[in-house]
């Protein structure tokens, strides 16, 4: 049997391109390819992700009959071995970016919760981070979590830094760029990284 290379998929939600969030992916993404992975990034703020419209079009779980950029991130998650979200806290939630995604994914909900098919098992993270020192992450972190039962990735982890407002300002942690390097590295490696 050959071994495929795994492949990883980083969904960058923040819009602020070089910010806190963008960098910590960065470097997760870094780490997986250390590791021998195949990573890619896209950055949902680039792409058209509308948001879902509950028209139920998705429920024989084909496709979604909105035609925009998600027509593409479906293959690419369908095809990911790991799926790294990552997201700023706004507002103590994913924002709003992440959150559009996430429920665009509805069509993989259909899948696996009412057609019962057998998908892909994956690994997952999520990585977060909040400018509030107190922030305790819990709505974004329960968000993520829904969305990688649902895409069947295991949530190992999630790497979230509060007190870190200005953009790049996550590069004054002692050790956090390294831990996202590591949770890649990890996840690429196929270890159980709970
Ligand atoms: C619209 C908006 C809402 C925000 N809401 C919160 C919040 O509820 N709690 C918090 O701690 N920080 C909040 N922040 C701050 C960001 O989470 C913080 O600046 C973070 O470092 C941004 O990450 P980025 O550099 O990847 O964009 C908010 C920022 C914006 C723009």
């Amino acid at each position: 049997m050959v071994n495929r290379t795994v492949k990883v998929l980083g969904v960058l939600g923040s819009p602020r391109a070089g910010g806190n969030t963008d960098r910590l992916l960065e470097a997760a993404l870094d780490g997986a390819r250390e590791a021998g992975a195949e990573a890619e990034k896209v950055s949902l703020a680039r792409l058209e992700v509308r948001p879902c419209t509950s028209c139920d079009g998705c429920r024989d779980g084909v496709r979604c009959v909105l035609e925009d950029d998600m027509s593409d991130l479906y293959g690419k998650l369908e095809d990911a071995d790991v799926i790294i979200l990552a997201s700023p806290v706004y507002f103590d939630a994913v924002s709003a970016q992440t959150k559009a995604f996430i429920d665009r994914t509805q069509l993989f909900w259909y899948r696996k919760y009412v057609l019962k098919m057998a998908g892909r098992k994956r690994r997952g993270a999520f990585i977060s981070v909040a400018a509030r020192v107190r922030t305790d992450f819990a709505c974004p972190e329960a968000t993520a979590r829904a969305f990688f039962h649902t895409l069947d990735a295991m949530p190992c982890r999630t790497l979230a830094f509060s007190g870190f407002e200005e953009a790049g300002s996550i590069e004054d942690h002692p050790t956090a760029l390294g831990e996202a390097r590591d949770l890649g590295r990890a996840l690429a490696g196929e270890r159980n990284c709970i």
